[in-house]
């Protein structure tokens, strides 16, 4: 059995998602655990380069987690043939650039989505890499949370029947930041100009979770809104919301299936989870949080009466069975790193390359238009 090393030039990891997720829980994560498993048996041990703008906040996060490299100089970075792998969680608006720069450079590239603002630019850096032969691929940790993986399962063991509807509702309060408490999210989210917006955000994500789990995305009729138009930044400063941060959407999808998806970073939680989906059948229905998923049977749908002169007396929440955790599931996004490195180095198969990514941006941009134009809009296939 032999170890291998895979050099990965990691830009964005000063960032929340780039730090937590892909430097801690995933990277450092693997490297504890003395790298990836081959399918020959060999293991492959991720050695990471940090770049960023910032040479001490790069070198002081080498430092605490015990990375030997970082630096400023990404071009540099790009040149050193030691290093395979090309990976960017910075801000969306770069990131098709930073993208180009690596596969020209002969880069294996992966990325946070969404893969671009711009379905232009993310179809050019998606056909670039093809055309390079580099591999690919884009983050799409929502498909494995341990909530949608037991959905998949119910799915496959054919407990919903004809499947006919799924409703998500997605979101939390993220605070205004002028009123004592201060904003939870970045406030280049909440900024037109700065790639922010809730419908490029989550479309992008509801696509691959709709096209894997319940058909594909057909058409879509998407209303946004901006219900806070001021907030206030990292800085204390107000600065003008511009961008939208609710969106109201509705897809049809291959098979029949009609999904309605409600993504709002100004609503206040009074359900399972900061996200759930219901997905209603004709034999059993099914509400999946992040982690825990409840289902009811046909046989088990307890016959309400509608009667607005007495109180409810049923306690629906208690008519559902949980869903047992029969195996553990791991951080999503570190599978999915696993995954690339596999598939970067033994070429394993890999189902979430940039095209993927671009569908995502296709839907969001079909979505802005949608809104913008108050009408359904079809979603035509992509080639690359
Ligand atoms: N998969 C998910 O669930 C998920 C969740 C949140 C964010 N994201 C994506 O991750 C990316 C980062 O989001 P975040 O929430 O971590 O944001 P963040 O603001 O916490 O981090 C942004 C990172 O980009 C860097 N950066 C910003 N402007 C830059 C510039 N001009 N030049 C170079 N570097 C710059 C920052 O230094 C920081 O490292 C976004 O593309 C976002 O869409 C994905």
């Amino acid at each position: 059995m032999a170890t291998r090393r895979l050099g990965i030039v990691m830009y964005g990891v000063t960032g929340r998602m780039g730090l937590n997720q892909h430097l801690v829980r995933s990277i450092l994560a693997i490297r504890q655990e003395g790298g990836v498993a081959l399918p020959n048996g060999d293991r492959v041990m991720p050695d990471p380069i940090l770049v960023g703008r910032n040479a001490e906040r790069v070198a002081a996060l080498a430092r605490q987690y015990g990375i030997e490299r970082s630096t400023t100089d990404l071009a540099a970075a790009l040149k050193d043939p030691r290093d395979e792998v090309f990976f960017d969680a910075a801000t969306t608006q770069m990131r098709a650039d930073l993208l180009s720069q690596a596969i020209e450079a002969g880069k294996h590239v992966y990325c946070e989505k969404p893969v671009a603002d711009t379905l232009e630019k993310a179809v050019k850096v998606a056909k670039l890499a093809k055309s390079k032969g580099v591999k690919n691929g884009v983050v799409q940790d929502k498909l494995f949370l341990p909530g949608l993986r037991k959905i998949k399962m119910l799915r496959e063991a054919g407990f919903f029947g004809r499947m006919f509807a799924v409703r998500g509702e997605f979101g939390y309060w993220v605070f205004e930041g002028d009123w004592g408490q201060p904003a939870q999210r970045p406030s280049w989210n909440y900024r037109k100009a700065d790639g922010g917006g809730i419908i490029l955000d989550m479309l992008c994500h509801w696509r691959y979770v709709l096209d894997n789990l319940f058909g594909k995305v057909k058409a879509v009729s998407c209303l946004g809104a901006t219900h806070i138009p001021k907030r206030v930044d990292e800085d204390g400063k107000l600065y003008n919301a511009d961008a939208d941060d609710a969106a109201y959407a509705t897809f049809q999808l291959e098979g029949g299936v009609i999904a309605h998806m409600n993504s709002s970073w100004c609503v206040r939680v009074r359900r399972d989870d900061l996200v759930t989906f219901q997905v209603d059948g004709t034999h059993g229905s099914a509400v999946a949080g992040l982690t825990k998923c409840w289902t009811q049977h046909r046989v088990n749908t307890p016959r309400p009466v509608w009667n607005p002169d007495v109180p409810q007396t049923m306690n629906f929440y208690s008519q559902w069975e949980e869903v047992p955790e029969n195996i553990v599931y791991e951080n999503g996004f570190k599978i999915q790193w696993e995954d690339f490195i596999r598939h970067v180095v033994a070429d394993t198969p890999w189902h979430h390359g940039l095209i993927e990514g671009v569908k995502g941006v296709q839907l969001a941009e079909l979505g802005l238009k949608s809104w913008a134009e108050r009408r359904w809009l079809d979603v035509p296939e992509i080639e690359l």
